[in-house]
């Protein structure tokens, strides 16, 4: 019995955690999905069955406690449930769970999004370089900002919207592997992707010269997505958001998509990179968008956000129409490439430089362009 098995049956018999001496899964391609919408699109289709194998993993979700694997175990999928803590807590459980060796593993974030109507459409699917924590920041009510504030949100540390952050958490920016991306991209091109007249019809409202791309039909884009606990809907907090986008990211970043997770299993998967346990030049950010982030000219705020999202059928589907090649293209063509990875030649990581490098944005590596961890 080598020491792991040992550690496993001890921890079977110290804390009544079920488990079954079964091998361990070394996945080629691990897909993330949020809610029940997102995950049954991967569920009953021709091209692979991913209900093959359910692998219970101590410290998921209760509402999602199980990770779904085809028989031979090259591609699984887990449901974080929605929101930051979700994110975090479900991504660290699958890390540190001894159920599966991750270290060659590809990530695909497969959910739905917001997106703004400035940069994309609903129905299209999206590949992000930035991951930008928009609401990590301090907040005033609109009713008491002062006068020549235009916005209630600024920077941790700053005195005003608009300034750099006077301190950073670390996790305000996440930069992921842009030729991983675009080979993603590729492959994504060639779906075919779901529309409908009703959400034809929706975007058909965004009129004007800043809505061009709202109003276009659906596609595969290239754009960053921006992570925050909060559903927000306006054009006021979007531009707000857009300029804190800008702000993180030294102006490297616009966000199209708004999400409420990526972040959080960006830093999960982060923690995990410095530990050798999975790799993160191997992460890919994929968002369908499901409904516009602001209101069309004449709507409120509040009807945007309460009215209906007939992007929404045609985002989740469109998310399995698009990532079924994606995951194709990296099994089909694994021991040729994806084996022994994609060299990043942008810099990947997060605020502080954690995984060796300087960012482009924040205060610079705070360890010296060296990893925090030897
Ligand atoms: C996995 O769980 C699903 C229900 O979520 C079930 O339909 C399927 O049969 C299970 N697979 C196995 C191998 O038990
Ligand atoms: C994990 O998988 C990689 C190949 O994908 C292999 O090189 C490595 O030895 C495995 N690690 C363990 C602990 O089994
Ligand atoms: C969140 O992650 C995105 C994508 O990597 C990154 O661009 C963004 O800066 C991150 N934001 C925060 C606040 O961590
Ligand atoms: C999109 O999906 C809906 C629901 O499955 C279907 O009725 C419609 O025909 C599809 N449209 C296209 C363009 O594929
Ligand atoms: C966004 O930034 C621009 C340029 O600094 C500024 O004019 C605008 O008022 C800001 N908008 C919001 C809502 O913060």
């Amino acid at each position: 019995m080598t020491a792991s098995r040992l550690v496993t049956l001890l921890s079977c018999l110290l804390f009544g955690v079920s488990c079954t001496f079964a091998a361990i899964i070394t996945p080629k391609v691990f897909i993330i999905t949020m809610f029940d919408l997102e995950t049954n699109q991967w569920f009953g289709i021709p091209e692979f069955n991913l209900l093959a194998q359910n692998i219970t993993v101590p410290g998921f979700s209760p509402l999602y406690q199980d990770a779904h694997c085809t028989k031979d175990g090259a591609i699984c999928l887990l449901t974080t449930g929605q929101a930051e803590i979700n994110a975090a807590s479900t991504i660290s459980a699958l890390l540190y769970s001894r159920s599966f060796n991750l270290t060659s593993t590809y990530f695909l974030i497969a959910g739905i999004a917001g997106v703004n109507p400035k940069e994309a459409t609903i129905s299209s699917v999206t590949f992000a370089r930035y991951a930008v924590q928009v609401g990590l920041q301090y907040e005033i009510d609109a009713r008491e900002i002062p006068p020549q504030f235009p916005t209630g949100y600024f920077p941790q540390g700053s005195t005003a919207p608009g300034q750099q952050p006077g301190f950073w958490d670390g996790t305000e920016v996440f930069e992921v592997n842009d030729n991983l991306r675009q080979l993603a991209f590729g492959y994504a091109k060639a779906a075919t992707l779901n529309d409908t007249a009703a959400a034809k019809a929706a975007r058909a409202k965004y009129t004007g010269p800043a809505f061009v791309k709202g109003a276009a039909p659906p596609g595969v884009v290239l754009c960053d997505t921006a992570t925050s606990d909060e559903f927000w809907s306006g054009n006021l907090l979007g531009e707000a958001f857009e300029n804190t986008t800008k702000v993180f990211t030294k102006n490297a970043g616009t966000y199209c998509t708004t999400q409420q997770e990526d972040n959080a299993t960006l830093q999960a998967l982060m923690r995990g990179a410095l530990f050798h346990l999975v790799d993160f030049s191997r992460i890919i950010i994929m968002r369908s968008a499901s409904d516009f982030d602001r209101p069309f000219p004449g709507q409120t705020a509040v009807a945007n956000l309460l009215g209906d999202t007939p992007g929404f059928n045609p985002a989740a589907l469109n998310l399995r129409l698009a990532g079924v090649k994606v995951v194709q293209g990296i099994v089909s063509e694994w021991d040729s490439k994806y084996a022994r990875g994609v060299k990043a030649s942008n810099y990947i990581g997060d605020v502080f430089g954690s995984l060796g490098g300087q960012p482009d944005f924040g205060p610079g590596s705070i360890f010296g362009g060296k990893p925090a961890r030897a």
